[in-house]
């Protein structure tokens, strides 16, 4: 297993060392390769990511990251961007379950979803224009990009309950119509139970109706937003995983940012990066190890020791210790 390990910004150089210390535990055949991006970076060298980072991050199997700040600066090019699309990751998956002992703003935990997001394309593709008076973002949505996301949420759909829910915007924009005729069509060749919805009645239906839904696929901008939205559900940002994958490689990450605002107070919840590295794990298929680190969450959760986010006094790292102590209790 080789693993490059990027911290980032903000809480980023807090919550990842929490989930290293938990994947340190497992004694597995590991190799770590640190890898320093981001917008610390860019303030000292220029640059947010060089060519020789890309080389380093293709060599390993996956990335663990944590998140990178943006900077206004209109020149500043995304890290995010340039590596999912260097490395070709397509899908962005995004879990949405509840966590036994915590209750999100609903008060619901009767719901199971994932949220598949195509993460090359559409909003995000980078073609733009920005002048004086006037801005340009073009959308990109292919058919080979639609057919992959496509395929990856019908094969997801059928490991879980055959339902897939297509969110877009087709009443407005055109991209879209292609993009839900392209799920709608791999929809039906897979024999999956599908539907679909106008992405602003599924951002209400998401909350009030979130046992409706089994896989979600989505553009790449409306599944940031949905994504971050279902946090919610879950009891916050500080508890949502993702992984992006492609062909061959993957990375994972919290859904969260760096979050300024609490940086550098050692309060931030690593439970989203150690989710992230569960679902790194599952990756592996090491199933039996992702097991163990989901009980050990659920252990510090009902001994109470968890971030100021969730109502708790404890520290990123008495929350990592915890966690880590107890996977090691559990081997
Ligand atoms: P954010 O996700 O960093 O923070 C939003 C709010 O949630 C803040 O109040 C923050 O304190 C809280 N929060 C987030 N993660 C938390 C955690 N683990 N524990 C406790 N509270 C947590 O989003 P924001 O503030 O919009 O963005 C901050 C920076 O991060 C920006 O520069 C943005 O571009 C960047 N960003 C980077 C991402 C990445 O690298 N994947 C993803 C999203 C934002
Ligand atoms: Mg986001």
């Amino acid at each position: 297993m080789k693993i490059a390990v990027v911290e980032g910004d903000g809480i980023g150089k807090e919550v990842i060392p929490a989930a290293i210390e938990v994947l340190d535990v497992l004694a597995l055949p590991v190799e770590k390769v640190p890898v320093e991006l981001g917008y610390a970076k860019w303030e000292k060298t220029g640059s947010a990511i060089t060519d020789d980072d890309l080389a380093v991050l293709k060599e390993c199997d996956c990335i663990l990251f944590g998140a990178i700040t943006t900077p206004s600066d209109p020149t500043y090019k995304s890290v995010l961007l340039t590596i999912r699309k260097e490395l070709d990751m397509y899908a962005n998956i995004r879990p949405i379950k509840p966590i036994n002992g915590i209750v999100g703003v609903t008060g619901r935990s009767d719901f199971n979803l994932v949220i598949v997001r195509e993460n090359t394309e559409g909003m995000y593709s980078g073609i733009e224009e920005l002048h004086e008076d006037v801005a340009y973002t073009k959308r990109v949505i292919t058919r080979k990009g639609s057919a992959r996301i496509a395929d990856y949420a019908c094969k997801l759909a059928k490991s879980r309950q055959h339902r897939l829910e297509i969110a877009h915007k087709s009443n407005v924009l055109k991209s879209d119509r292609l993009f839900l005729d392209v799920c709608r069509q791999t929809a039906s060749s897979y024999h999956i139970d599908h539907h679909d919805t106008l992405v602003d009645s599924m951002a209400y239906n998401l909350i009030v109706h979130p046992n409706r839904y089994d896989v979600v696929v989505t553009t790449n901008l409306f599944g940031d937003i949905l994504s971050d939205m279902a946090a919610a559900l879950v009891g916050g940002l500080g508890l949502v995983p993702s992984a992006n994958i492609g062909k061959g490689h993957a990375f994972f990450e919290p859904v969260h940012g760096s979050a300024p605002d609490i940086a550098g107070k050692g309060i931030a919840n690593p439970i989203a990066a150690i989710l992230s590295l569960k679902m790194m794990l599952e990756w592996y298929e090491l199933n039996h190890q992702a097991k163990l680190v989901q009980d050990a969450i659920e252990f510090a959760i009902n001994q109470n020791i968890v971030t100021p986010d969730l109502g708790g006094i404890s520290t990123t790292r008495e929350v990592g210790n915890t966690i880590a102590e107890r996977v090691k209790q559990l081997i």
